[in-house]
């Protein structure tokens, strides 16, 4: 079950390589290339009763297929380490879980309404406490971490579903200078395009279920780490105990899906560029949201801070209001209907729809995930949803 080294392998290998070749995995024991999938959720003892390999007692706390993908995982994002979860959200519970009672968390007013809604109810429970800042207006971070001893600062960027970016470094200065964590959410930069770490981020959060894997076929989460310090642990406790740890025939996807991470995270970047500037401009279209754009507010951050693209994600404002744009939806024949983002194939949501009626997104806006179907194609069906969106 443990990779072994190659013969005459000294050099360290980029994401990529190392992405590809799953860690650089061949089986000691088989020579196999494929990490196998290890089912087990026991394992034994010897005659002493000390455990046959030191890292494995049951399945709630460690499993081999899983730990091949965290190592994968924390090579892509430079970190020390990396713990993979159920889903994203039990990731992020299990972060917010380990926060001292009352401990303040600042976060961006726009951005996966999911994990906002997650801490605003912690908030609301007297856990702990909650503030917003407007991720457009500068030295809002600052002067919101300013107002009160805060603990962690959680940013997302793009952020869901506007694509606002925050500048990491600056964030990390202003978490570091007032004594707090900085965490990212990097699920739709991914390790490809962004390196949260290395810009002094403290822990990189993504939703595994999304570029990372890529199939739309794995609920999965993950944090990584630049230190594993006391907190790390706490985490890693906090996953046992609790038990939302990842089944390991999903790490087993996880790990293939990650293989071809950085062609479909590039080609679909590549194809969101190409559409973001077909349609910046278009008759139905009120606006493109898009990083890429030179017109977007966070072009000049998002070209310093994403290196190789801009990401597969952009959202469209339609003229006309939600009725024009679900009209709009209604005509999607290559684009598929249906919510979330980073699997193979596209998909167009009607986010407010989604998010339901506490939601602060525009009735006009319609998110768009671009996979890495036939560019042209994606093109010509959204003329083709627009053309009937009055
Ligand atoms: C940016 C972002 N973060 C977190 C999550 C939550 O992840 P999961 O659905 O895997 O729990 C999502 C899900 O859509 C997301 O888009």
């Amino acid at each position: 079950m443990t990779a072994t080294a190659r013969t005459g392998e000294t050099t360290a290998r980029t994401g990529e390589t190392t992405a590809v070749q799953a860690g650089h995995f061949i089986d000691s024991a088989s020579g196999a290339l494929t990490p196998p999938w290890q089912p087990s959720v026991t394992f034994a003892r010897d005659t002493d009763y000390t455990l046959l390999n030191p890292a494995y007692s049951y399945g709630r706390s460690d499993n081999p297929t899983t730990a091949t993908a965290e190592g994968v995982l924390a090579a892509l994002e430079g970190a020390e380490a990396a713990l993979l979860f159920a889903s994203g959200l039990a990731a992020a519970n299990a972060l917010f879980e380990t926060l001292a009672p009352g401990a303040r968390v600042v976060a961006p007013r726009i951005m996966y309404w999911g994990t906002l809604t997650r801490l605003a109810h912690l908030a609301e429970a007297k856990r702990i406490e909650f503030a917003l800042f407007d991720a457009s207006r500068a030295n809002a971070l600052e002067e919101t971490v300013g107002a009160a001893k805060t603990a962690l600062v959680w940013i997302e960027t793009p952020c869901n579903p506007t694509w606002e970016v925050i500048d990491i470094a600056a964030a990390a200065g202003v978490a570091h200078a007032a004594g707090a964590r900085l965490v990212v959410d990097s699920t739709v930069a991914t390790p490809v395009l962004t390196q949260p770490l290395a810009l002094g981020a403290d822990m990189v959060f993504h939703s595994a279920t999304k570029y990372l894997n890529g199939h739309s076929d794995v609920l999965a989460g993950a944090l990584l780490t630049k230190d594993t310090d006391e907190s790390w642990q706490c985490i890693r406790d906090a996953r046992w105990q609790g038990g939302a740890v990842l089944g390991a025939f999903e790490a087993w996807l996880l790990l293939r899906g990650m293989r071809t991470l950085y062609l479909r995270v590039r080609h679909a970047s590549e194809s969101a560029l190409a559409i973001a500037h077909h349609f910046a401009g278009h008759e139905k279209l009120q606006a493109v949201l898009y990083p890429g754009l030179p017109a977007h507010a966070g072009h000049a951050v998002a070209a310093r801070q994403m290196t190789g693209g801009f990401g597969g994600m952009l959202s469209l404002l339609v003229d006309g209001g939600a009725a024009a744009a679900l009209a709009a939806v209604a005509r999607a024949e290559v684009f598929l209907r249906a919510t979330s983002l980073g699997g193979v194939e596209s998909l167009v949501e009607h986010r407010a729809t989604i998010e339901g009626p506490e939601s602060n997104v525009p009735e006009n806006l319609l998110r768009l995930s671009i996979g890495i179907e036939d560019r042209q194609e994606l093109i010509d069906d959204l003329e083709h949803m627009l053309a009937g969106a009055i």
